[in-house]
């Protein structure tokens, strides 16, 4: 079954951001090991893999997808120091959760496109603890200290859901995959 053109568009370019969005935290997480925030080196890293199942995600949805295409993914800016970096993190996450998500899943839910919006919709979930999270580690990152990571960040690896504790919820509060599916960093 072939995907209606718009809805395919988004899940292109949703893909495209998110595949961005994965390589990017990776950089930044060297540049904070090498500054010496560890704790803010592993957000970045765990976040990273929540892009990667986001994209996953969206990729899925263009099983039998075949034309030439370009994509053109727009990054806000190259990298800096790490409270630079958790601002550029800030700025890509507030805009897929107030604009970007919001409006393809509305375009997906009219198009009757009930994969790619539930694709969507865990991606925007995910993404409002993530901007969340970076919130709150740059406040530390900018009086010089690490970020206080009490346990491990847990990311659900169907959706992308993360979590900072001692144990990953019991279940999935975005998807309800159980506990023992929470991949750690
Ligand atoms: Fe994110
Ligand atoms: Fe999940």
């Amino acid at each position: 079954m072939s995907i209606r053109p718009t809805t395919k568009d988004l899940l292109l370019n949703a893909f495209a951001g998110e595949s961005m969005a994965h390589m990017r935290y990776l950089v930044f997480a060297d540049v904070a090991e090498r500054e010496g925030y560890l704790n803010v080196s592993r957000l970045f890293k765990a976040i990273a893999f929540a892009e990667f199942i986001h994209a996953r995600n969206h990729y899925d949805r263009l099983k039998n997808y075949r034309e030439e295409s370009k994509v053109a993914s727009g990054t806000p800016a190259g990298p800096g120091d790490t409270s630079k970096n958790l601002e550029l993190g800030i700025m890509g996450e507030e805009y897929e959760v107030n604009e970007m998500y919001p409006a393809y899943i509305e375009v997906a839910r009219f198009q009757g496109e009930k994969s790619a919006e539930l694709s969507f919709k865990w991606a925007y979930e995910a993404e409002k603890i993530h901007a969340q999270l970076y919130r709150e580690a740059k406040t530390h990152v900018d009086r010089k200290s690490d970020w206080p990571l009490k346990g491990r960040v847990w990311i659900c690896p169907i959706c992308g859901h993360t979590y900072v504790g001692e144990e990953p919820p019991e279940k999935c509060p975005i998807c309800n995959a159980p506990k023992d599916k929470y991949i750690s960093f």
